[in-house]
């Protein structure tokens, strides 16, 4: 192999200017690759992979009230995407109804408010549950929007094992990167282990966690870490769930992924692959999982929203088609291309359907859905694959020597890491060493106008009379009681969601559910690391 040229990768691992066979000494594909749809799975979780099925189109997307949210789902239908990615504003993402204090100024803004059975109800208007697969990117409150989805799919005649979709449910990044949390590490764990038993028999078909790397990217992390530090996450979600008294094959399988996947394509498609085949070893011979879809890393990948510019917003198009094309490439279940104009606002419609477009140019326009993994035996993506490898399990193995991914991030080991990265990658940006185009080269003297979407500032006032109409109108001693049931099952053992499914079934709100947790286990406060 030539000598480096101290070429590094996102990663800080070395790239090559030549590879040649010297690359793939001693690399033994039945070993190291596996056939497509077998273990360990380097080449993809399906035999057939998009020669069978395209990954599905699945765009994040929601604001403001459940009628706007459901327009823009129907828009989104029609358009053609694959599956429904719902975006909740803050108050819903952290426990909290409209109405309250706390939620002032957030209501409908980063995503859809919903405080109810009958918000709920009308997010999903005139769609078929019973066909459409639903991703719900919500975190401590999963357990009650899910409970939430399957009362709406009952009034619409759909039994819960008919139900398709994923709730991202993985509170253990929120400590580490986004901060939507609510409830201390163990009580999260239980009540996540408690989605997972209630899932195994109400809901069999339904993925329980969508575990994520993507926030800690988007935070920083490098390649390496966001697949290392998820995977340790995911490590911590399993033993929790064996704890319960959970058999691993009856929750694995059940368990999903979400990755970034940025600009540099070639270490993107070496990331994934890496990840595979990391998980199917450790699900194999860690966990002793009999069942191959308890070692299948099925993931939802979204293209990097850092690496978008509010300057020359349009050069966004090139870059997403390439972060898409990369994650198409490294063999994603599912797919988010974020829209041209999101770092300026909340995309226009307009260029929502462009990201989708874009991912139709990739899928139907393109060669690369008619063959599996056609990277496979590539002198520099196999090397990158087994460096990215050997790199991640180093780092897994750190976490796990520190007592495992909550005990770390109780010492603030994660989060401090990831800063590490992103401040070498703001400094290479500052000094100029490392390009963005628009921002630091190839600039204009004077940027053109752009007019974003802009999200109706009334819509607090409706949700909150909304509120106030549902408290006048439910029974309330049903609630008060049901509520009290809630918190006698997290005083105990007994399965939360049963009654917690009640309660929202008497139209009890969001935030009251999540009330009624905070009195019983209180909130996580992060211990802060300097
Ligand atoms: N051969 C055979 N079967 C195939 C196949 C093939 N080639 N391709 C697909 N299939 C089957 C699958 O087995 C599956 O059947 P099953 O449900 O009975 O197992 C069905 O077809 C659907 O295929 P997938 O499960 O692969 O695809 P889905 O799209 O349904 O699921 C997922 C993908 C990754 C497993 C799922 O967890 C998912 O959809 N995740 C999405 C998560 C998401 O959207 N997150 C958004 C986050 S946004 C956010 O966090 C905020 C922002 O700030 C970033």
């Amino acid at each position: 192999m030539a000598d480096s040229t101290g070429a590094r990768s996102e990663s800080d691992l070395p790239i090559e200017p030549v590879y040649d066979a010297s690359a793939l000494e001693g690399f033994d594909p039945d070993v190291k690759l596996g056939a497509p749809g077998r273990y360990p799975f380097t080449r993809g979780v399906y035999p057939s992979m998009y020669t069978g099925r395209p990954w599905t189109m699945r765009q994040y997307a929601g604001f403001g009230t459940a009628k706007e949210s459901n327009e823009r789902y129907h828009q989104l239908v029609k358009a053609g995407t694959g599956g429904l990615s719902v975006a909740f504003d803050l108050p819903t993402q952290m426990g909290y109804d409209s109405d309250e204090p706390i939620a002032h100024g957030e209501v409908g803004k980063v995503g859809v408010a919903i405080d109810s059975l009958d918000d709920m109800r009308t997010l999903f208007d005139g769609l078929p549950l019973d066909t459409i697969s639903t991703s719900m990117t919500i975190n401590a409150p999963g357990s009650t929007l899910l409970l939430l989805y399957q009362l709406v799919a009952e009034e619409q005649g759909v039994p819960g094992d008919k139900l398709t979709g994923t709730i991202q449910n993985d509170v253990l990044k929120e400590y580490i990167a986004r901060g939507t949390y609510i409830y201390p590490p163990r009580e999260s764990l239980r009540l996540i282990a408690d989605i997972f038993a209630y899932c195994h028999k109400e809901m069999p078909r339904w993925n329980t966690i969508s575990i994520s790397g993507y926030h800690m990217a988007e935070a920083g992390a490098t390649p390496v870490q966001e697949i290392a530090f998820t995977i340790a996450n995911a490590i911590e979600y399993v033993r929790a769930a064996e704890a319960a008294g959970l058999h691993v094959d009856d929750f694995a399988p059940r368990l999903s992924f979400f990755f970034v996947a940025r600009t540099t394509l070639l270490e993107e498609v070496a990331k994934f692959r890496a990840a595979r085949r990391i998980w199917a070893k450790i699900m194999k011979e860690q966990f002793g999982a009999q069942n191959p879809k308890s070692m299948m890393l099925r993931f939802h990948t979204q293209t990097a929203g850092v690496q978008l510019t509010a300057q020359q917003p349009e050069v966004n198009l090139v870059r997403v088609a390439l972060q898409g094309l990369g994650a198409v490439l490294g063999g994603t279940q599912s797919l988010h291309t974020n829209s041209f104009d999101e770092a300026i606002a909340l995309p226009t419609e307009k260029a929502a359907r462009l990201a989708l477009r874009t991912q139709q140019v990739i899928a139907y326009e393109t060669d690369v859905t008619k063959t599996v993994d056609p990277f496979a035996g590539s002198y520099v993506v196999e090397s990158m694959t087994d460096d990215i490898e050997e790199a991640a399990l180093a780092l897994i193995q750190r976490v796990e020597d520190l007592g495992g991914a909550v005990a770390a991030i109780e010492q603030g080991f994660q989060k401090s890491e990831i800063e590490r990265s992103a401040y070498r990658v703001q400094l290479e940006i500052d000094s100029g060493e490392r390009t963005v185009v628009g921002v630091n080269r190839f600039t204009l003297d004077q940027e053109e106008r752009y007019d974003p979407l802009r999200v109706d500032p009334t819509i607090e006032a409706d949700q909150r009379a909304r509120l106030e109409a549902l408290r006048a109108d439910r029974d309330q001693a049903v609630v008060d009681a049901a509520l009290g049931r809630l918190k006698d099952a997290a005083r105990g053992t007994d399965n939360l969601l049963y009654p917690m499914k009640e309660a929202l079934a008497a139209r009890a709100t969001g935030g009251e559910v999540a009330h009624a947790l905070r009195e019983v286990w209180g909130v996580y406060q992060p211990r802060e690391t300097f």
